[in-house]
């Protein structure tokens, strides 16, 4: 669900296992490993709403598609039929913000940066999706914030975790599928997520349902106190 799905982003695992392991005692015990590795938040003030919509209906302009029809379960490059665009000032500003930083530091008891600029998710045609995956390993936090969610129905756009089963690969997930947690996003919402260990996945959009997303990821921050 991260911004960085791209395979030539990929990041040794050797060196988030190093950056992870710097951390993974406070990780542990924060709020975020507690809640399983998922957790539910608001970090978008409602006055920032607008212009984050702003954002991400101009950035459009730039958008690609990316139609990927079968996958080789590498991590971060799962099959998947969506539009995204680099971002622009807001969602940048955004991501940087001491308010938002300070938030994720409560949620995890870690110190966070961006691990590059943010970007746009488009999910607003019939079908599109993200496949199950995990996430890259330069992404040691998915923060992933909806900002459109217009004309869903049923499961179209749900975001379905997996964070019962962080010890499975992804083939067996996909045979036995159980203990999936589904979160439909609200405009405004925010899911920190544990991407590289929950697999996740988009489910497919209905007919007429606009879903759009800042999946933003950050890496730890080592020049910040603890
Ligand atoms: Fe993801």
């Amino acid at each position: 669900m991260t911004a960085l799905h791209s395979p030539h982003s990929e990041a040794p695992p050797e060196a988030q296992a190093r950056r992870l392991g710097s951390v993974r005692a406070r990780l542990a015990g924060s709020p975020l490993v507690r809640h399983g590795g998922i957790l539910r938040t608001r970090l978008v003030r409602p006055a920032d709403l607008e212009a984050l919509v702003r954002d991400a209906v101009e950035s459009h302009a730039r958008a690609t598609e990316a139609r990927v029809e079968s996958s080789a379960d590498l991590r971060g490059d799962p099959e998947r039929w969506l539009e995204s665009a680099p971002g622009g000032d807001a969602i940048n500003r955004f991501a940087t913000s001491e308010a938002v930083l300070e938030r994720l530091r409560c949620a995890t008891d870690v110190p966070w940066q961006p691990a590059g600029p943010g970007s746009w998710s488009y999910y607003r045609r019939s079908g599109h999706h993200l496949g199950l995956h995990q996430d890259l390993a330069v992404c040691d936090l998915a923060v992933i914030t909806c900002v459109v969610d217009e004309g869903d129905s049923r499961d179209s756009g749900v975001l379905r975790l997996w964070p019962s089963r962080v010890r499975d690969d992804l083939d067996a997930i996909r045979r036995d599928p159980t203990g999936a947690v589904d979160i439909r996003l609200q405009a405004g919402e925010t899911l920190v997520l544990l991407g590289g260990i929950v697999a996740h996945q988009l489910m497919p959009l209905a007919p007429d349902h606009v879903r759009i997303v800042a999946p933003l990821c950050y890496q730890v921050d080592p020049t910040r106190p603890e």
